[in-house]
This record gives C-alpha cells, sequence and structure tokens, in this order.
C-alpha cells in the first residue's frame, strides 16, 4: 500500500491471551492489518498513530533520516490511549526499510508481538534493476523473518527467563511475514527478494536449497540500498535488522527452500543473572495474559533452538515453462559513493562489553535514557572503531539517522573470518550502505560516517538519535546510547 495513502495508523493488540498485536493501516476508510508500505524517493508520510495498547509505545522507521520528533526512538513514547502525528518526507536510498516499536523496555515483547511492518522505497535505478533483470510480477518479494515459539501449533507468549535475557529469545519455527510455512508461488527467470531479519535476536545464515543442492545467488544491496555490482554468494549473514537484496535464477528448478544454515554463534558469555527489569515496565501488565519474566531461570527447552541451529525459513515453488535463460545480471547495478572517511581525524573508540551483573555495555554504561554519551558536528565526517570483548557476543549494533560504511575488520574468528572474502577483512554485505553492522567476539571494526543533516527547518537545532545493539533483548537491557548532533 502506497505509504502516502495511510491517513491512520492503530496500534492494537488482537489476542490478549497470548499478546499478539499489530498494526492496522488506515485508508481514510478501507484498514488494512499488517500493511506493508511501498514509497518512491521523495514521498510524504503524513499519519495519526493511536496507542490501543496496555504499554507505552512509538514507531520508529528503521533506517530512515529523520527528525528527532520523528524517529520514534523512545524520548517521548506515546502513552496507552494516545495519539501523536508523523509526518515526513523520505529521503534515503530505494531499499528496504521497516518500522516497529521502540518504547525503552518494551521494544522486544512488543516487536515479538507481531509489530513489525516492511517499508520497501523505489527509484528509478531500483525500476532500471528490475527491467534489467526482466522480472515478471510476483517474482519480487519483500519478506520478514521472525522466529516464534511453537508449541501444538500455537505461538507461545513472550516470557524471557534470565538466560534469554542474557542470549536473546530464540524461537523453534519461522514467520515469514507472520505466516508459518511460508511458501511463494514464483514464475521462471530471476526472482528478487528483498529480506529483513525481524527475529528478536537470531542471526540468520541465509542459503537456497534445491533438494539436498546449494542454489547460488547475487547480493544486490544491503541495508540502505544497491551495492555497486552484484556478488556471486551461496551463504549470507542477514543479522537482527540487517536486510539483504538478492537475484536468484530459479530457471528450470521446481522448488527452492530459503534455510538459514548451521553456524557457531559464538555466544561466549555465561552465568550473567540478567533480570529482564527495566523501571518503566513496574506502571504496565504484559501484552500476553501470561506473565513476563517468569521467574524462571532456565529455558524452556521443548520451543526453542539455539541461535545457530539450522532453521527452515520459507519456499519458493516455482511455475511455468522454462523459457529462454533470463538476461545476464548488470554489471553495475547502481551509483554508489565512495564511503565519506575522514582522513585525518582519530578514531572514536566505542567499547562493548559484559559485565555479570549489569550485562551488556557500551563504553562500560547502562543506558541513561537523560543523558548524551557524545556530539557530533552537523555535516562532520567521523571514523568510529567499534570493538567488542572476545567474553561477548554478536551484536548488531544499529545507528539511527544515518546509514554508514564498512570500512575494515580486524580480529574476526569463527564463521565470520570464513565469509569474510572482500578487501579489509571485510564480509561482502560491508560493502553496502548499512544502518546496522555485527561486530563478533573479539572484533574491532570500523565505520566511515558522514552527519551531513538535510537542510531543511525541521532539522534545525540539537537532533538526539540513539546507538544500539538490535538483539532486542540486550536492547531491553540497556545496551543502547544517545548521542547527540548539533
Ligand atoms: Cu530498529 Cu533503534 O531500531
Ligand atoms: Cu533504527
Ligand atoms: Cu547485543
Amino acid at each position: 500500500m502506497p505509504l502516502g495513502a495511510v491517513r491512520r495508523v492503530i496500534v492494537e493488540r488482537s489476542d490478549p491471551v497470548l499478546g499478539r498485536c499489530r498494526y492496522v493501516a488506515d485508508l481514510g476508510g478501507e484498514r488494512v492489518a499488517y500493511p506493508m508500505l511501498v514509497a518512491r524517493r521523495g514521498d510524504r508520510f503524513d499519519a495519526i498513530v493511536e496507542n490501543r495498547l496496555p504499554q507505552p509505545t512509538t514507531i520508529h522507521f528503521h533506517g530512515l533520516t529523520l527528525t528527532e520528533g520523528q524517529d520514534g526512538a523512545g524520548f517521548e513514547a506515546i502513552a496507552p490511549g494516545a495519539s501523536k502525528t508523523l509526518r515526513f518526507e523520505i529521503r534515503n536510498r530505494a531499499g528496504l526499510y521497516w518500522f516497529h516499536p521502540h518504547p525503552h523496555g518494551f521494544t522486544a515483547e512488543q516487536v515479538h508481538a507481531g509489530l513489525a511492518g516492511l517499508l520497501v522505497v523505489t527509484d528509478a535505478e531500483d525500476a532500471e534493476l528490475d527491467t534489467a533483470l526482466a522480472l515478471v510480477p510476483g517474482n519480487r518479494l519483500a519478506l520478514a523473518v521472525a522466529d516464534a515459539r511453537v508449541e501444538l501449533g500455537s505461538l507461545r507468549p513472550y516470557a524471557p527467563s534470565a538466560e534469554d535475557c542474557l542470549h536473546g529469545w530464540f524461537g523453534n519455527r519461522a514467520l515469514v511475514n507472520g505466516a508459518l510455512d511460508a511458501q511463494a508461488p514464483v514464475s521462471n527467470g530471476w526472482v528478487r527478494l528483498q529480506l529483513l531479519n525481524a527475529c528478536n535476536a537470531r542471526g540468520l545464515l541465509l542459503a537456497f536449497r534445491d533438494g539436498e543442492a546449494s542454489v547460488p545467488f547475487h547480493l544486490l544491496g544491503t541495508d540502505g540500498g544497491l551495492l555497486a555490482a552484484p556478488i556471486a554468494l551461496e551463504q549470507v549473514f542477514v543479522y537482527s535488522a540487517e536486510r539483504v537484496d538478492v537475484a536468484i535464477d530459479v530457471a528450470g528448478r521446481r522448488e527452492i527452500s530459503a534455510v538459514s544454515l548451521a553456524f557457531d554463534p559464538r555466544h561466549q558469555a555465561r552465568g550473567g543473572r540478567l533480570a529482564h527489569r527495566h523501571p518503566t515496565r513496574e506502571h504496565y501488565p504484559p501484552l500476553a495474559a501470561e506473565k513476563v519474566c517468569a521467574p524462571a531461570t532456565t529455558r524452556d527447552t521443548a520451543v526453542f533452538l539455539p541461535d545457530g541451529a539450522e532453521l527452515a525459513l520459507f519456499r519458493l515453488g516455482v511455475t511455468g515453462a522454462r523459457g529462454s535463460a533470463p538476461p545476464p545480471l548488470p554489471a553495475q547495478i547502481s551509483t554508489l559513493p565512495e564511503a565519506a572517511a575522514a582522513a585525518d581525524a582519530a578514531p572514536r573508540r566505542l567499547r562493548l562489553d559484559f559485565d555479570e551483573r549489569l550485562g551488556f555495555l557500551i563504553d562500560q554504561t547502562p543506558y541513561q535514557m537523560d543523558q548524551i554519551a557524545f556530539s557530533v558536528g552537523r555535516g562532520a565526517r567521523e571514523v568510529w572503531e567499534l570493538r567488542n570483548s572476545p567474553i561477548s557476543m554478536p551484536h548488531p549494533m544499529h545507528l539511527h539517522g544515518f546509514g554508514f560504511r564498512v570500512l575494515r575488520r580486524q580480529g574476526t574468528f569463527g564463521p565470520a573470518r570464513r565469509l569474510a572474502s572482500q578487501s579489509s577483512g571485510r564480509l561482502p554485505t560491508d560493502l553496502g550502505v548499512k544502518d546496522t553492522v555485527v561486530v563478533w567476539p573479539n572484533e574491532t571494526v570500523w565505520l566511515a560516517l558522514d552527519f551531513t543533516l538535510p537542510e531543511d527547518a525541521a532539522f534545525r537545532g540539537r537532533q538526539r538519535y540513539m546507538l544500539h545493539c538490535h538483539n532486542l533483548e540486550h536492547e531491553d537491557g540497556m545496551m543502547m546510547l544517545n548521542y547527540a548532533v548539533l
């Protein structure tokens, strides 16, 4: 549905027993649940968000460059029963973006409940690629992959134990655009998939199979749109909140299954006593009738697969006669600008650590909502150095407000090292515009940032944004910081 057609977004609980929730878009008469939004670069959004949940909420458009007031980062949550107007213009590159709640302490529970929607932004370059691939209608798909705990055919409510708060909440089944056992019909030729990892915490090592055989594919784009040139691959890491855009030639095949391959997730942190206890949580009930934060200290092993376990995601059923071979992939697919690195400035160093009492920390500090960790100048170009401790976990670190480029990785071990096929220790996805980057245990990652904001009057004055881990249990566990652009 076109972004511009939405007049009102109702955030509601659809199942109070299991705590399932949904976004309902009101188009001024017609109402659509679980809306998928499409827009062209330059389109505007102007809608009222109505919170009908028993908890505060916000809507954050993940990946878009918005003002602090529109970013939905939880500085001003919408109280139960209250409304807020959202009004902005899309200034980002074409790509797959998404929207989800971001109220401090409730993000994991609300996203898990089903509050996550996709926003597909297109432009001329993006349309040109579809033409070059001779994509037939139905062969371009946008998919949000989440995982849930399913027992006897029914979803289990969100009730994380201390172990879940440490490692993240993992399910045992994949939900694709909200459906279990998802299957999509496609026609012979190229298929273009834009895929979001909407899991609370699970990393996906995405691959495709035809029976037992691996099906090669091409990486076209990442979080912030198309790469300069496609890269041929057989597997790609997609961590929580990351997106990939891929092309698969399905000609001559009947069925292709998408899986997350087994890998060592390098969860090196152990033994913390973390409780999912954010101060604001005490004032509001959980979404499900079942108590959130059950005192259990062990995990319900019947209904979860640990991070890194193989997981079936969805299937593509190929129909239609095998025609002529699909057209070749263009060598150049976008005019991706070079990373704007500050030549001489010293990098800004940020350390990721684990403390058995306090949990996961950025620069030894749990999140302080009223503090600004540091400020950057408007238009400044900086290099950030994110260093993860060896006793840690992979942290998908997400920056609000700006896309960035990955310059270099060092100290990478395990499965990521095996896939670091690009220059400077980088993974194939590091070549695109990113808003979320995984930092593996023991690894240091250097990012190039450009803090240029739109000239628009709305962006005048100080703008506060966030940097946080997008493992949502870590996010709610205070692995966040605020920074300001002056
Ligand atoms: Cu997808 Cu701060 O969020
Ligand atoms: Cu975000
Ligand atoms: Cu984390």
